[in-house]
């Protein structure tokens, strides 16, 4: 069992963890990173499959998402915009294609009335959250008590309205069903984009790409690093001592010599000896570490009510961007389609055509009942509603499953059950003694996105020189 001392542990070497790992490093601490995987990165994954490059988890950068593109800007990156020209689809209750420009779906003039009327109301209601801190708007609790499913249905009767109104904070965000999430939980997403109409704005949110894929961005971060990035070191326990709380034990006061609160994290090879620790993974992960002592009673009860969504992302890769030909720019809805959601996700440079689709939450479980083949073939059977029989014959099809990676669990990100949001939220990110938290998943703005665990990276690192210099320590 190898020894190692440090100022700071950072648990999980995704965007999150590796940020707050730089910026320490340039405060002038020193630090760990122990991935619990062979690869830097975490939800961000780069990888050549069967010849195609395919970004497996995140990819997409929106304008607003000023911590991500200062990031990408810093590390040389170059980004490039996604193929937008041509005709949207949408495929309504009838199942029939109809092409449309804009972002409003074709639609029945009254279905486009009430979607209006109430996308209206919406950005109304976000304008006046705080996307750092919804659960203070006077209304949070009564807006946490409700689904969003119900909200919506109490908006207008007209079904196909309140479906693709639901979607964009339901199968397309936090991929759960949407009665399992409350409307303030679909403020808080609509929030973190800036309003509502930005979330549902394709253009918008799914704006830009990196050339070479987004997962260079930690693998640079982590570069920078060198050895201090340690693969392979799945946490196992967590140490901990908080003397002001009057806890216990002195875990890693030792090597910081300082008699303050300290960490001591044991993965099956390494024992690192620590003042701080950051918890740089989703909150449903937490679980996995043995915590001496246990974690206080709050948090044991808070992250019971947290849970990962579901997606599937399909990839699928063909000869030639062929809907381009029919005048198609690749972007396809429809509530009623298995893959709710589709588009041209076609690499920089790529001479051939890559189409992007997603199944979300209760159609995922009900693919994945299937045989590998069937699914394959459910899954282009819908992306051929959209973009004609052509697309039944990829050359290179693959599925992001993330609910098999087991130091994930789900995709694309963790959110609140009912009614948790507003009675937890503002302790997520509490620190507790010398153990700080920093994930995508409780991000305000950039919640769920790259960009939101930048940012929480970011802000656990000063939390943590802030903290440090208060108790008169340097780093
Ligand atoms: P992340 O989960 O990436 O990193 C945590 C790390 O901790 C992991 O590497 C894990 O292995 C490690 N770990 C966990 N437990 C551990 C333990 N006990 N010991 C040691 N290590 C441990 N975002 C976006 O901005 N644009 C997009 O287009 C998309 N699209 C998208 C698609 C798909 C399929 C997914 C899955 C996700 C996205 N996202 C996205 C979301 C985005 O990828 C995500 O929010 C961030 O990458 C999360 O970064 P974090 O660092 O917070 O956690």
């Amino acid at each position: 069992m190898a020894e190692i001392s440090r100022d700071v542990v950072v648990i999980g070497a995704g965007a999150a963890g590796l940020t707050a790992a730089n910026d320490l490093r340039k405060a002038g601490f020193s630090v760990a990173v122990l991935e619990a995987r062979d690869r830097v990165g975490g939800r961000l994954w780069t990888d050549v499959i069967d010849t195609a490059m395919l970004e497996i988890g995140g990819q997409w950068v929106s304008p607003d998402q000023d911590a991500l593109i200062d990031t990408i800007a810093e590390l040389g990156l170059e980004t490039f915009s996604r193929y937008r020209d041509g005709d949207s689809v949408y495929v309504g209750p009838d199942g029939v294609a109809r092409r449309f420009t804009g972002e409003m779906f074709p639609v029945a003039p009254e279905t486009e009335r009430a979607i209006g009327e109430i996308t209206e109301r919406l950005d109304a209601m976000v304008a006046e959250i705080d996307p750092d801190r919804p659960w203070e708007h006077p209304n949070a609790q009564a807006w946490d008590e409700i689904s969003w499913d119900a909200w919506l249905r109490e908006q207008t009767d007209d079904d196909e309205a309140v479906r693709n109104l639901a979607f964009a904070t339901g199968s397309a965000m936090l991929t759960k069903p949407t009665h399992a999430f409350s409307l303030l939980q679909s403020l808080l997403m609509a929030a973190s984009a800036g309003s509502y109409s930005n979330l549902v704005d394709a253009d918008f949110i799914l704006d830009k790409r990196v050339v070479g894929g987004l997962q260079q961005v930690p693998l640079l971060l982590a570069e920078r690093l060198g050895d201090d990035v340690l693969l392979n070191q799945p946490v196992r326990s967590l140490e901990w001592s908080d003397p002001s709380a009057g806890s216990g034990q002195a875990a890693g006061s030792g090597q910081a010599g300082t008699g303050g609160p300290g960490v001591v994290a044991t993965t099956d090879e390494h024992t690192v000896r620590a003042r701080f620790a950051i918890l740089a993974h989703a909150p449903i992960l937490y679980n996995r570490i043995s915590f001496v002592p246990p974690l206080p009673r709050r948090q044991h009860q808070m992250h019971q009510h947290i849970s990962m969504g579901f997606v599937i992302k399909v990839h699928a890769v063909y000869d030639r961007p062929f809907w381009r030909e029919a005048g198609l720019s690749g972007t396809a809805f429809s509530p009623y389609e298995l893959s709710h959601e589709a588009y041209d996700n076609t690499n920089h440079g790529d001479e051939r055509g890559t189409l992007v689709g997603f199944v979300s939450d209760r159609n995922a479980d009900g693919v994945f009942e299937l045989s590998a083949e069937e699914r394959k073939e459910r899954i282009l059977e819908s992306l051929s509603h959209y973009y004609g029989p052509e697309a039944k014959n990829p050359v290179v099809y693959y599925e992001s499953d993330w609910g098999s990676e087991e130091w994930t669990r789900g995709a694309y990100a963790a959110s609140f059950d009912l009614g948790g949001l507003h009675r937890y939220g503002a302790d997520l990110r509490t620190p507790v003694g010398p153990i700080h938290f920093a994930c995508s998943d409780m991000a305000g703005a950039g919640y769920q996105h790259v960009d939101g665990a930048i940012r929480m990276g970011h802000l656990v690192a000063t939390n943590i020189v802030d903290a440090s210099r208060a108790a008169g320590e340097v780093g």
